[in-house]
C-alpha cells in the first residue's frame, strides 16, 4: 500500500493527525481534473455542468462515509471553516454561554472569544483532558452546563492525547439537559475523527460536525466539510453567502434548502477528485471498520514499544483507542528531538499542551517502520 504515495518512498511518516499524504491516484485525479477544465474551457456551459457534478459527487462520496445524506453536508475548505460557519451562524444574545473543552485547536478557540467579544457571550471551559486515564468525560461535561449554555464545542477525538470520546452518550446528556432555557447544541471538531473512526453521524446524535479530507482521508489541502443536521438548517443562518447557496430553481433565489446554502462562491474543483479518489482508495484497501482496527492495532504496537524506550513515557495508561499516540521524553527537550528524528527522515510533531510529542499510525504503517522509529528514539535519547 505505501508504494500508492509518493510521499512516502523517502521517510518515515508518523503525521497523518497534521496532513495525509496525498496517493498518487489523488494526484493524477487534481491534474486529470485541472487538464479537462482547461482543455474543454475554463468558463463555459460544459465546465459549469462539470463543477455543479463535481461538488455533488464529492458531497455523496463524504456523505456516504459519514452515514448522512448528502444535503446534510456543506463543502469547506478545512475544519477551521466548517467550524466557523456553525459558531457564527448562531443567533447569539448577550449572556449566552458557550462550554468548550480544554482540549479545543488554537483556530477554534480564537473564534469562540471573538464571539464573546462582539457579543457578550461567555466563554466556560472544562476539563476533559483530566479525563484520559480517569474520569467519566460524560459526567465532566454534564457537571459544567449551564442554564444560559447555548453550544458546547468538543472533538470527537482529541488532537492532543488521542483520546476517543463517547459522542452519542455526550450527545445525549446536553440534550437531555433539563434546565437549560434554550436548547443546546453541539459543535464537534472531527479533524482527528474523520477518516480514523467508521461513523454513523445519525447515531450519534450531535448538530455540527466539522472535518477536512487532508488529515485521515489523506486528500488535497483545501477540501474539508461541515455536517448540518437537516433539521437545523433553518436555525444556523449563513454568515457568508453567495452564488453557491442560492437555489435558481425559484425566481427570487432564495437559499438553497440544505447545506449547500453555506457554500459561497469559486473554489478549487479539481481537488474535489482528488479527495474521491483517496477515499475510493481506503474503501478499496477495506471498510471503515477493518481499517480503523488496523490503525489502532498498529498505534497499540507503537504504544508497547514506546513503553520499551527507557525515559519515554507515554500520556496513555491504556492501549490507545485512536492512531494518535502521545509521549514524553524525560528530558523533556520535546522539540529538539522532533527536529532530530526529522533530520533522519523520521516525521512527528509536538504538541504544546500538554508538552509532548505526537505520532500517528494509519492502516497502511507498518510494524517495520514503527520500529525504525523506535531504534532511531532509542539512540537519539541516549
Ligand atoms: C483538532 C484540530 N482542529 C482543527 C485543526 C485545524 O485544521 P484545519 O487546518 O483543517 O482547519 C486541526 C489541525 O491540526 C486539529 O487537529
Amino acid at each position: 500500500m505505501n508504494d500508492k504515495f509518493p510521499a512516502l518512498a523517502n521517510k518515515f511518516y508518523f503525521n497523518y493527525g497534521g496532513q495525509g499524504p496525498l496517493p498518487q491516484a489523488a494526484l493524477d485525479a487534481i491534474f486529470g481534473g485541472y487538464q479537462q477544465i482547461q482543455s474543454q474551457g475554463p468558463f463555459g456551459i460544459k465546465t459549469s455542468k462539470l463543477v455543479i457534478q463535481e461538488s455533488n459527487l464529492t458531497r455523496q462520496a463524504i456523505a456516504l462515509e459519514l452515514g448522512v445524506p448528502a444535503g446534510s453536508i456543506a463543502l469547506t475548505e478545512n475544519v477551521t471553516a466548517g467550524c466557523n460557519i456553525a459558531l457564527w451562524g448562531i443567533n447569539w444574545q448577550p449572556g449566552d454561554r458557550i462550554l468548550v473543552s480544554d482540549c479545543e485547536h488554537p483556530g477554534v478557540i480564537a473564534s469562540i472569544k471573538e464571539i464573546c467579544r462582539r457579543f457578550q457571550v461567555l466563554i466556560d471551559f472544562f476539563p476533559l483532558l483530566a479525563t484520559l486515564n480517569s474520569g467519566d468525560p460524560v459526567e465532566v461535561i454534564t457537571a459544567y452546563l449551564q442554564q444560559q449554555t447555548r453550544l458546547v464545542v468538543l472533538s470527537h477525538v482529541l488532537w492532543n492525547t488521542g483520546q476517543v470520546l463517547p459522542l452519542a452518550e455526550i450527545s445525549a446528556a446536553i440534550h437531555q439537559y433539563p434546565q437549560a432555557t434554550d436548547r443546546i447544541y453541539i459543535l464537534v471538531d472531527a479533524a482527528q475523527s474523520v477518516g480514523l473512526l467508521p461513523l454513523n453521524l445519525g447515531e450519534l446524535g450531535v448538530d455540527f460536525y466539522a472535518f477536512t479530507g487532508h488529515k485521515w482521508w489523506c486528500g488535497p489541502e483545501g477540501v474539508g466539510g461541515l455536517y448540518i443536521r437537516p433539521d437545523l438548517i433553518e436555525d444556523l443562518d449563513p454568515t457568508f453567502i453567495g452564488w453557491r447557496s442560492l437555489d435558481y430553481s425559484k425566481p427570487d433565489l432564495p437559499l438553497i434548502n440544505d447545506a449547500r446554502r453555506y457554500e459561497v462562491a469559486t473554489s478549487a474543483y479539481p481537488l474535489y477528485a482528488g479527495l474521491r479518489a483517496s477515499i475510493k482508495l481506503h474503501q478499496e484497501w477495506g471498510s471503515s471498520i477493518n481499517r480503523a482496527t488496523k490503525i489502532i492495532n498498529l498505534a497499540t504496537y507503537l504504544w508497547e514499544q514506546l513503553q520499551q524506550v527507557s525515559g519515554i513515557k507515554c500520556l496513555n495508561q491504556t492501549a490507545p483507542q485512536s492512531g494518535l499516540v502521545s509521549f514524553q521524553v524525560e528530558s523533556r527537550n520535546h522539540g529538539k528531538l522532533v527536529q532530530a528524528l526529522e533530520d533522519e527522515h523520521f516525521y512527528l510533531r509536538t504538541i504544546v499542551d500538554p508538552d509532548c510529542i505526537r505520532a500517528c499510525t494509519h492502516y497502511f504503517t507498518s510494524t517495520a517502520e514503527i520500529d525504525a522509529l523506535i531504534q532511531c528514539l532509542t539512540k537519539l535519547i541516549k
